[in-house]
């Protein structure tokens, strides 16, 4: 998705802008851009493609200035291509913008019958357009609220002007905006992240806000237009670095990460001496608590299901676990004693914030399960739980899904034992057997090799399903996902006691089906399930456990887990998943941390 850099110094901003604009490149984008002015001129540098290539372009023809804009692109309006790339800029003032303008077309029409013309066919060239206009008569920050009460839509804008070389406007609404402050230097940026190699002190802009950024001094206004404060953070340092050291890729390197990144958040939850799960601040008395509603979208929202189901287990709480884009748009019925959880890894998904954003204003009680602390999700929810996974690059979610999960059934442990519903020693017993789960990953890590074999037998094939009950059925969507966004593979998601409703009939010979059959109390079910499947040619993939000792001859490959407390089994069986997809589009030569059509942070609906 879109993401913004501005930056105001006293020496030349350039370098600095790439630099930035490399971080954001995380999100996903298409196309990138910057612009800076010197001696009374905005230098305006673009190109369809990668961060590299601007690098490159800039080298050749450097773009001077103390003061800039940069942008990487994610195309909603108008393909990916270098008139369409921001920044858009006139003669006088130019603009990035993440975000969409809803009303374009309508004020595109009324400008063009005023005579005036448009380059691209993107929705922010109006704001552009429409400041020009504006700025004949007024000076720029008048001339920047005048246009945003034009504007339908969320965005986040960096704006810089000809006749200024000494400040940035930026203006929020909806997408999200940081400041950073620095000496001689202040800094305008989509996340706190791509501001981190430069500062670590961070304000926030608010929905309606305006700053105005000279290299001294930073002023804030509210959509009224009266002056504010605003709040500065101090970043926490990130103890795991950035880079993918001897991995091929970010995303394997995360999949071998997670026996640390789940150590790291039980250490966070677990007190050592009291063998004691703390929760502090949850917005609810988990005692008066009427309904639990988990909300999430792609990988998180089945970290909530995989929830929904552990909940139910072990608590007598009413549960519904649900889509984030669905949520928003539906005639839900509030309640004051339900507990509204918000899972999301990078804290930015447009739906995610927009669902959060409706229990807000129905004074609903909110809580968030987030990998970026200073997102916006966390900010606005009443408790932010972290996984403390870690930066996650790769833009399939692997590590962070397990982070999720943990603290999910960290909470419903905690909520379970707050409300009497687990006996204090079997509470006890399963805090305990939590304390494995670092290990246990690790070992079924070590079936790496095996995995590789199969996925070289399957890489070609047209299709796939993935099969479990219970909470191995959201296990089954994540191994569909994964698979899926990462090899381009057609994979199906099913509850292993549906398939005779219909999805039967996909299977024909030789068609890859992964079956996960934890030894739990579906086991017996999902082994006819499976039969069913080998009956009609499928080509089974059996996950199951050390002890289930399962034993035919039409099983194609099998790979036995370690034997574990069986409420850890969606953590052991995510992991072959994770790397039969890995591993399924290496031999495709897909492209593994970017995967086509995809974005880190999806901050557009
Ligand atoms: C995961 O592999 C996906 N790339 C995607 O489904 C992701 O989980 C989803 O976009 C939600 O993102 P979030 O966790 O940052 O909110």
């Amino acid at each position: 998705m879109c993401g913004i850099i501005g930056i105001v110094s006293n020496k030349s901003v350039s370098t600095n802008i790439i630099n930035s604009l490399k971080k954001l490149e995380y999100r996903g984008y298409d196309s990138a851009g910057l612009a800076t002015i010197s001696d009374g001129k905005i230098n305006e540098k673009k190109c369809p493609g990668r961060v590299e290539k601007l690098e490159k372009i800039l080298f050749q023809t450097p773009s001077r200035g103390n003061l800039g804009i940069g942008h990487v692109r994610w195309a909603t309006h108008g393909v990916p291509n270098e008139v369409n790339a921001h920044p858009h800029s006139s003669e006088i003032v130019s603009v990035v913008h993440n975000g969409i303008i809803e009303n374009s077309d309508e004020l595109k029409k009324e400008l063009e019958k005023s005579g005036k013309t448009f380059k691209s066919q993107t929705d922010t060239e109006v704001i552009t357009v429409l400041l020009t206009e504006k700025l004949k008569k007024l000076e720029p920050l008048k001339a920047v609220f005048e246009t945003l009460e034009t504007l339908k839509g969320s965005f986040a804008l960096g704006i810089i002007f000809k006749e200024f070389e000494d400040f940035i406007i930026g203006a929020r609404r909806g997408s999200p905006l940081a400041v950073g402050y620095s000496n001689s230097e202040n800094y305008l940026g989509s996340d706190s992240y791509a501001l981190k190699s430069m500062t670590n002190k961070i304000s926030y802009l608010d929905d309606g806000d305006v700053c105005v950024l000279s290299k001294d001094d930073v002023k804030f206004y509210n959509s009224n237009k009266d002056k504010i404060n605003k709040e500065i953070f101090t970043l926490s340092e990130d103890k795991s670095s950035v880079s993918k050291g001897n991995y091929k890729s970010f995303m394997i390197k995360e999949i071998f990460e997670q026996p640390n990144t789940t150590k790291t958040c039980l250490k966070e939850y677990i007190d050592k001496i009291r063998e004691e799960i703390n929760f502090y601040n949850l917005p609810v008395d988990p005692k008066k608590i009427n309904k639990v509603v988990l909300i999430g979208c792609g990988t998180a929202y089945h970290s909530c299901l995989v929830a929904k189901y552990w909940l139910e287990e072990l608590t007598t709480l009413n549960v519904e676990a649900d889509i984030a884009s669905e949520f928003r748009y539906r005639k839900v019925k509030f309640d004051i004693n339900n507990l509204y959880i918000f899972v999301s890894q990078s804290g930015e998904t447009a739906d995610t914030y927009a669902a959060l954003d409706l229990c807000k204003k129905e004074n609903a009680k909110t809580c968030s399960v987030v990998n970026v602390v200073e997102s916006s999700i966390a900010r606005h929810s009443d408790c932010v739980l972290p996984i403390h996974a870690g930066p996650e690059i790769g833009v399939a979610s692997t590590k962070a899904f397990l982070g999720q999960m943990l603290v999910l059934y960290l909470l419903s442990l905690k909520i379970s034992e707050i409300r009497n519903d687990i006996e204090h020693k079997e509470y006890k017993k399963k805090i305990g057997e939590l304390k494995k789960i670092p290990k246990l990953i690790a070992e079924s890590l070590k079936e790496e090799e095996k995995i590789q074999l199969i996925a070289k037998d399957i890489y070609k094939s047209k299709g796939s399903m993935f099969l479990g009950r219970g909470s191995s059925f959201p296990i089954a969507l994540e191994g569909a996902l994964k698979l899926k966004e990462l090899s381009y593979l057609h994979a199906e998601g099913y509850p292993a006691g549906e398939m005779k409703h219909g999805p039967l009939a996909l299977i024909e010979d030789g068609l890859p089906v992964v079956v996960i059959a934890p030894k739990d109390k579906y086991f017996e079910k999902t082994l006819s399930n499976m039969q069913e499947v080998i009956a009609r040619g499928g080509k089974v993939l059996l996950l199951t456990n050390s002890s289930s000792k399962v034993i035919s001859e039409n099983i194609r490959f099998q790979i036995n887990l370690p034997d574990a407390d069986l409420t850890l089994t969606p953590f052991l069986f995510t992991i072959p998943l994770q790397l039969l997809s890995y591993h399924v589009a290496m031999f495709k030569k897909c492209d593994i941390d970017k995967p086509r059509n995809l974005a880190k942070s999806v901050t557009v609906e």
